[in-house]
């Protein structure tokens, strides 16, 4: 099952499949997502998602039971 993935702010959307991960979503919008460790320890990936949800990319996967998802990239550049 895939699901559309909006990328903010460069508004590009994307197909992703259901437990595909975020940074591999991500590659494929041509948006890049800050990574550091890849394990969920250093916060270099943190996303936003629309309900204002703070999460860590690296450790994200598109999650069930939606039909689209929209994640805000912190444009802070120390990030
Ligand atoms: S890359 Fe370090 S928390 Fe994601």
């Amino acid at each position: 099952m895939s699901i559309k993935i909006n990328f903010l702010p460069d508004n590009v959307t994307v197909d992703g499949e259901v437990g595909e991960p975020l940074l591999d979503v991500a590659e494929r919008a041509g948006v890049s997502i800050p990574t550091g460790c890849l394990m969920g320890t250093c916060h270099a990936c943190t996303v936003e998602l629309e309900d204002g949800e703070v999460i860590r990319a690296c450790i994200t996967v598109v999650p069930p039971g939606k039909d689209q998802l929209t994640i805000h990239l912190f444009s802070d550049p120390t990030w």
